[in-house]
């Protein structure tokens, strides 16, 4: 893992950025795999900004709710088109959110993971991080091998998602979510983490066990893994000093 602590949000989430934009340049039709939530807000934002070419980009997203429409406010679908979809110029066609209202639902999950293969598997994943460790929605004690299915969310997920449903009985239970299996097939993984709530889940995915408690310490075994911190994000890293200095010190064209 290389581990990027930034002085701010804006500082990481610009690095996070010029990993993309690079990647983009270099693949003009790179596979990227998204994510949701308040974190890769500053993100999107960044990437908006720098006017990329994405007329030939695919995307997959990580997850989303079962049983709320696909036009509703807090839908992933929403979120990303709200976001992200429509400031770019990614061909809709191109766009794969994962159907929180398909009839078949296992079958769709199967589908999903077909769709990602059938695309030449996906270049660059962005993840987020749970209070709790989850990556996309593979809370504590998802399989390590899991591919894309239902999952059902734990109760400081929902509790963390209220803020954006005004209350946390409106929070959906079921979710569809990529698995930990799927995200360790990425060529690369780029997780962001930011504000002090995230500081536990960081310190234990990074410099703890690798263990399904905490899913995202999964990707100690993955080959190619940034991690895009704020200071606060980083507060509980005990070689915090070590990955500044490795940060500062790498050869330029290295660098982002
Ligand atoms: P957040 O969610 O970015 O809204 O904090 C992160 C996650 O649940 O993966």
């Amino acid at each position: 893992m290389e581990i990027i602590i930034q002085p701010t949000t804006g500082d990481a989430a610009g690095v996070a950025a010029r990993i993309i934009a690079r990647l983009l340049l270099e693949k003009p039709d790179a596979v990227l795999g998204l994510a949701t939530g308040s974190t890769p807000l500053p993100l999107y934002q960044a990437l908006i900004a720098m006017d990329l070419d994405w007329s030939k980009v695919t995307t997959f997203n990580l997850d989303e709710y079962i049983g709320i429409p696909r036009e509703h406010p807090q839908s992933y679908h929403t979120f990303m088109w709200e976001n992200l979809f429509r400031h770019v110029n990614i061909a809709a066609e191109n766009v794969h959110i994962p159907d929180g209202n398909a009839a078949g639902i296992l079958v769709f999950c199967a589908s999903y993971e077909e769709h990602i293969r059938a695309a030449g598997g996906i270049d660059l994943q962005v993840l987020g991080i749970g209070t709790d460790g989850h990556i996309g929605f593979n809370e504590p004690t998802s399989s390590l091998a899991s591919r894309t299915r239902i999952k059902t969310l734990t109760p400081q997920t929902r509790k963390d998602n209220a803020r954006f449903f005004g209350s946390e009985d409106s929070v959906p239970h079921h979710v569809i979510t990529m698995g930990i299996g799927t995200i360790m097939e990425a060529r690369q993984n780029l997780l962001l983490a930011f504000g002090p709530n995230k500081a536990r889940a960081i310190a234990e995915a990074v410099e703890g066990p690798v263990t399904s408690i905490n899913p995202a310490s999964a990707l100690q075994m993955h080959p190619v893994v940034k991690v895009c911190l704020d200071e606060a994000a980083a507060s509980q890293l005990q070689r915090a000093d070590y990955f500044r200095w490795v940060y500062e010190n790498k050869p330029g064209w290295q660098t982002f």
